[in-house]
C-alpha cells in the first residue's frame, strides 16, 4: 500500500487551472504531497482544499514561469518542503491564437515563453532537486500535430515534444521525461472556440465526445508511476483517435 512519503513530492505547475486542479487531486489521492504553483494566486486556496480533503500536505507558490526570479521561487519552495522532488508537471499554458499574417511578433513570442521556455527554465532550475527516479511531465498537446489558427501554439506544443526527447536521453536512467498530448478537454480553453465551431470538431472525435479532465489526469497518474517505468522519451496521446481520422 503505497503513503504520501513513498510517492514524494510533486510540483504542479499551472494548478490553479481546470487540468492542473484536476491533476493534483488525483495525484494526491495517489498519495503524492503536492507543491502547487500558479500566477494565479487563486492556487493558494486550490492548495488549501486539496490539504483539507486528503491526507496530503499541499502547499501553494505563487509564481510567473515566465522569469527566472518566478523558477528560483519554486525551487525555494521545493527545497522548504524537503528537497526531494518525485515529479515535475510542466502543465502551465496559455493560447493566443490568431491567422498566420495576422498573429502579432508579441503573441506569438509569450506563448512561447509561457508554454515552452518556462518549462525548460523550472525543470533546470529544479535539476538539483529531482530524485533519483523521478518524474518530469510536460503538457504538450493533439495541436502540436498542427492546427489552423495557432502557428505560436503548435509551435510550443511541438517544441515542448522535442525538450521532452532531448531530456529523457540526457537523464536516463536516473530520471524519465514524457509527455501527455491532449486534444480537446471539457474547459473554458476548449470553450474559447466558437461553440459552432466546437460542436463540429467534437462531431469527427471517434471516441463520439469531448475529453473530460480525468482523461489527463489518470494519464498523468500512469506515467508518474512505477507502472510505467519503462518509458521515457514518449508521447501519450489522448485525443480520442482524433489524430488517426481522415
Ligand atoms: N484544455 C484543453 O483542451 C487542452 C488541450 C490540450 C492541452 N492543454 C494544455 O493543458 C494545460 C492546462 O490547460 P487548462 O485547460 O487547464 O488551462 P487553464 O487556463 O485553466 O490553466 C492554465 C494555468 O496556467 C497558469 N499560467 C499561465 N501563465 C503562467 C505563468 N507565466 N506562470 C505561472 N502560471 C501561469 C494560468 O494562471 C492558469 O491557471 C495547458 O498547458 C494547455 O495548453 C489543454
Amino acid at each position: 500500500m503505497s503513503t504520501a512519503s513513498q510517492r514524494g513530492l510533486a510540483v504542479i505547475t499551472g494548478a490553479a487551472g481546470v487540468l492542473g486542479t484536476r491533476i493534483a487531486e488525483r495525484l494526491a489521492a495517489d498519495g503524492h504531497d503536492l507543491l502547487l504553483v500558479d500566477l494565479d494566486r487563486a492556487v493558494a486556496l486550490t492548495a488549501e482544499r486539496i490539504a483539507a480533503a486528503s491526507s496530503r500536505r499541499a502547499v501553494a507558490c505563487v509564481a510567473d514561469l515566465t522569469s527566472a526570479e518566478g523558477a528560483e521561487a519554486v525551487a525555494r519552495s521545493a527545497g522548504e518542503e524537503g528537497g526531494n522532488v518525485a515529479l515535475l508537471v510542466n502543465n502551465a499554458g496559455i493560447t493566443r491564437d490568431g491567422r498566420i499574417g495576422d498573429m502579432q511578433e508579441r503573441d506569438f513570442a509569450a506563448v512561447i515563453d509561457v508554454n515552452l521556455t518556462a518549462a525548460m527554465r523550472l525543470t533546470f532550475a529544479l535539476e538539483r532537486l529531482l530524485a533519483d527516479g523521478s518524474v518530469v511531465l510536460n503538457m504538450s498537446s493533439r495541436a502540436s500535430l498542427g492546427n489552423f489558427g495557432q502557428a505560436n501554439y503548435v509551435a510550443s506544443k511541438s517544441g515542448l515534444v522535442g525538450l521532452t526527447r532531448a531530456l529523457a536521453l540526457r537523464w536516463a536512467p536516473r530520471v524519465r521525461v514524457n509527455a501527455v498530448a491532449p486534444s480537446l478537454i471539457d474547459t473554458p480553453m476548449a470553450h474559447s472556440m466558437p461553440e459552432h465551431v466546437l460542436e463540429k470538431v467534437v462531431s469527427r472525435i471517434p471516441a463520439g465526445r469531448i475529453g473530460m479532465p480525468d482523461d489527463v489526469a489518470s494519464i498523468v497518474a500512469f506515467l508518474a508511476s512505477p507502472e510505467a517505468g519503462y518509458i521515457t522519451g514518449q508521447v501519450l496521446v489522448a485525443c480520442g483517435g482524433r489524430s488517426i481520422a481522415a
